[in-house]
This record gives structure tokens, sequence and C-alpha cells, in this order.
């Protein structure tokens, strides 16, 4: 248990230190009312629920009613607050601005005095204790614990489902398109033998390879176009020194047919 600070004024046992709090607990509080009632009846009580919660930056209050007697003694004293979060740091005292009024000679009057501390974020949480200071005495309650949220519903961030969501629709999009280029390519390759046999080019296959039927598989269709391109380049070298007038035409054809192409893409699109 922490001791605390000797002050002059009054016998220790006639004070309480809000300050003691942190390490000694409770026993402070019960010296202190032991205290308050030896010292004629002066008193001060958290009233309304000992537990508040509330959203960050919204109005919640506590109150605490102070008991005093009116003597010179007691009629003149001022009311603070302050906060010990959920560490046990006790916060600065801050001033509630309750004052007690003016009162007829020995009567005994409660002032009710109520607190609303700010709260901008879920730090403000702990336990608030209003404390009253007489010229010869302090008191404090036995304090109202606030629990502070954040914020009670905030637009949630962009999801990283809802990204999924999206990179998984533009994939399917792209693997669309270039499905749909594939097959316009396949069906070109389909084209090409055709072509050939009515223009009479010149077939480097060899006559066992027929054309293929159009359900291969698309590697097969890629090993394909590698030796047909091998083969165009091969026939290509061997018939340059003889057929000197085919190449122009064979660039017209393909001209033509990269046209029809591109149209049959722009109208998939
Ligand atoms: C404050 O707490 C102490 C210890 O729990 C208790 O004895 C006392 O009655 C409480 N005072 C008030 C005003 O509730
Ligand atoms: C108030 O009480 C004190 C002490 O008990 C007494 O001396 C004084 O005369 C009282 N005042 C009035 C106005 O009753
Ligand atoms: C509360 O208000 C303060 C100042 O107005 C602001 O900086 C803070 O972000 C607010 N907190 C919340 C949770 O809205």
């Amino acid at each position: 248990m922490e001791s605390c600070p000797p002050r002059s004024g009054p016998p220790a046992g006639l004070r309480s230190w809000p300050g003691c709090l942190r390490a000694s607990g409770l026993p402070g509080w019960l010296l202190a009312s032991w205290a308050l009632q030896l010292a004629g009846g002066q008193s001060i009580t958290h009233t309304g629920q000992p537990i508040v919660v509330s959203l960050a930056n919204r109005t919640a209050s506590f109150s605490c009613s102070i008991t005093y007697q009116y003597t010179p003694q007691f009629r003149h004293f001022h009311v603070t607050y302050f906060q010990v979060d959920l560490e046990g740091r006790k916060s600065k005292e801050s001033p509630t601005g309750c004052q007690p009024s003016q009162g007829i000679e020995n009567r005994t009057y409660t002032l009710d005095c109520q607190v609303t501390p700010p709260l901008p974020n879920a730090l403000a949480t702990g336990t608030y204790y209003c404390c009253s200071y007489w010229p010869s005495i302090t008191a404090c309650g036995n304090g109202t614990f606030i629990l502070v949220r954040d914020t009670g519903y905030q637009e949630p961030p962009p999801s990283p489902q809802k990204a999924l969501l999206f990179s998984f629709t533009g994939l399917l999009a792209t693997l669309s398109v270039l499905l749909t280029a594939l097959l316009l390519w396949k069906k070109k390759q389909m084209l090409v033998p055709l072509k050939c046999s009515t223009h009479a080019c010149p077939d480097p296959r060899p006559a066992s390879r027929p054309t293929q039927p159009p359900e291969d598989s698309l590697y097969t269709a890629l090993q394909r176009r590698e030796t047909e391109v091998y083969s165009y380049i091969e026939s290509k070298a061997g018939s340059l020194p003889s057929a000197a007038g085919s190449p122009p035409s064979q660039k017209k054809l393909r001209r033509q047919e990269d046209k029809s192409e591109f149209n049959l893409v722009y109208e998939n699109l």
C-alpha cells in the first residue's frame, strides 16, 4: 500500500486523498466516510447508475450529491471530478461548476451536482470521482464507472471479400475474351488447310497427319501451330527461288483474313 503524503492542517484521520486511491483503494474511502461522519454529517455520494455506457463524443453524465451543514466551516466548498482510467492512472481534477447556495445557519443541505465529462474516445473509460473541497476537508465519492465505446456503427472498410469478387469478375471477363480469341484463332487454323487446297499451296505435312477434329485440346492446337509455323518457314525457304510471284498474293490473302478476324473479335465483344 502506497503511503499517502503527509499534509499540514487537520489530523490525517480527517482527510482523504484521491491520489491514494490507485494504491490503497477502499481503505482510504472507508476512512473518508468515517472521517466525514466525525466532521458533522458531510458526505458525498454518487447517485444514479454505478455503471454508465456511452459512445464516444456522446453526452453521458453522472451525478453526485453533497450533503453538508450550513455552518461557517462547511458552507463554502467547490466540487471537482477526476477520472481513474483502466490502467489506474488518475487524471487532472476538473471543476464541475457546482456551487452551494445561500442557506440558513446550522441547517443540512444537499447539493446535487451533475457532471458531464468529455468522452472523446475509448480512453475516457474509467471511474469518475466527485470530490468536494471544504476549507478544512476534502471528500470524494465512491465513483461512477463510465464505459466509452469508440463508435457505434462505422462504414466498414473495403472488405477483402469485395476486392476478391471484383478481381474474380475481372479475371472471368479476361478469360472469356481470351477464350473467344482462342476460338477464333482455332477457327482460322481450321480454315487454312481449306484455303491451301483451293490455292494449291505446297503441303509440307506428311500425308499421315490429316486435319485434326475441332474437339482437340488446346495443347494439340498449340503444337499444331508450332509445326505449322516451322513448316511454313521451310516451305517459304524452299519455294523462294522457284515461285517469285506467289508471296504478294499470299500476303494479300493473309491481310484480308486478319481483317475478317478483327471484325469477328469486335462482334464478339
Ligand atoms: C462507498 O464504498 C464503501 C466501501 O464499499 C461503502 O462502505 C460506502 O457505503 C460507500 N459509500 C456510498 C456513499 O455508497
Ligand atoms: C449553530 O450551531 C452552533 C453550534 O452547535 C451554535 O453555536 C449556533 O448558535 C447555532 N446557530 C444557530 C443560528 O442556530
Ligand atoms: C470526437 O470528437 C473529436 C473532436 O471533435 C474528434 O477528433 C474525434 O475524432 C471524435 N471521435 C469520434 C469517435 O467520433
